[in-house]
């Protein structure tokens, strides 16, 4: 608690938007603050407590501003759980962020696909999830400052803005999937059995991230959308092996439609029946 108030008062005062929706941007999708209109940077580095983001791909800003007039807060990468820092370091800037007033929290990620109708470069709504990191962001006893002991999780990915994204894939003819993400906790990606294991338990794409931030905005009241880049078929899918340069390099070339596909989905997303936060921290 006292972490997250550092951060709120580090930022409240140089912030040029309140935030409605605050976007995390994964694997080589930073190129998406491209399309924040009077953007204000701010460096992880200035920020207490925050992490610099050791992955390569991930640079490190968070930028507050609008997006076809939505007033956001985007996080230019993340800092992930594989990395060593816990559940509760990946989840701070989630939980500030909806302190700063955030009602809707968006999640990109790169992800492989493990659903065998997807193909590399295919976006995925994420309809749901399935937590395989070992771990929970809620765990231990200071969590229930933040929302109940044990939270509800049957509309983790808010229904109304999968609807708006599809709505907006129509109309700009970008083809999407609908599916569950499976989070690992990595750093290794997935043996072809555990690939298998996965689909058979219901797996359509899976990465390392996503999981925590969803659960944490969750248990505050805070909606929560995302959407996977496929940047690659998961281990043993195709015949070749997985390679972080070729993931972001994918995650990259993806980046405008999702770019568009924001953008477009957003002003929906952010004017939907459900973008009232009951999040205990809003100030
Ligand atoms: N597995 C896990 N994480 C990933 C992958 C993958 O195949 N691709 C991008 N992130």
């Amino acid at each position: 608690m006292q972490q997250i108030q550092d951060v709120v008062e580090f930022l409240e005062p140089r912030m040029s938007v309140r935030p409605e929706v605050a976007i995390i941007l994964g694997s080589g999708l930073g190129a998406f603050a491209e399309k924040i209109d009077e953007a204000t940077s701010i460096p992880y580095a200035d920020i207490p407590h925050f992490q610099k983001p050791s992955v390569e791909g991930h640079n490190g800003h968070v930028i507050f501003g609008k997006v076809n007039g939505v007033p956001v807060a985007v996080l230019q990468g993340r800092w992930h759980f594989y990395e060593g820092h816990s559940m509760n370091s990946v989840v701070l800037p989630t939980r500030a962020l909806a302190a700063l007033g955030a009602h809707t929290l968006f999640l990109t990620n790169a992800a492989g696909g493990v659903n065998l109708s997807y193909k590399p470069c295919d976006l995925m709504v994420i309809e749901d999830h399935i937590n395989f990191m070992g771990d929970n962001p809620l765990t231990g006893k200071d969590s229930v400052a933040f929302g109940p002991r044990f939270p509800d999780m049957s509309e983790p990915y808010c229904k109304e803005c999968v609807v708006a994204i599809e709505a907006s894939a129509e109309r700009l003819q970008i083809p999407v999937q609908k599916g569950v993400y499976v989070g690992l906790r990595g750093p290794t990606y997935e043996t072809p059995a555990e690939v298998r294991m996965l689909r058979t338990l219901g797996g359509d794409a899976v990465g390392m991230s996503t999981v925590p931030e969803a659960i944490a905005a969750r248990h505050l009241g805070v909606r929560v959308v995302g959407i996977s880049c496929i940047t690659n078929m998961a281990a043993g899918i195709e015949k070749r092996t997985l390679d972080h340069a070729e993931v972001q390099e994918a995650a990259a070339q993806m980046t405008d439609q999702l770019s568009r596909l924001i953008m477009d989905a957003l002003p929906a997303i952010s004017t939907s029946a459900g973008a009232r936060s009951g999040n205990p921290l809003k100030r």
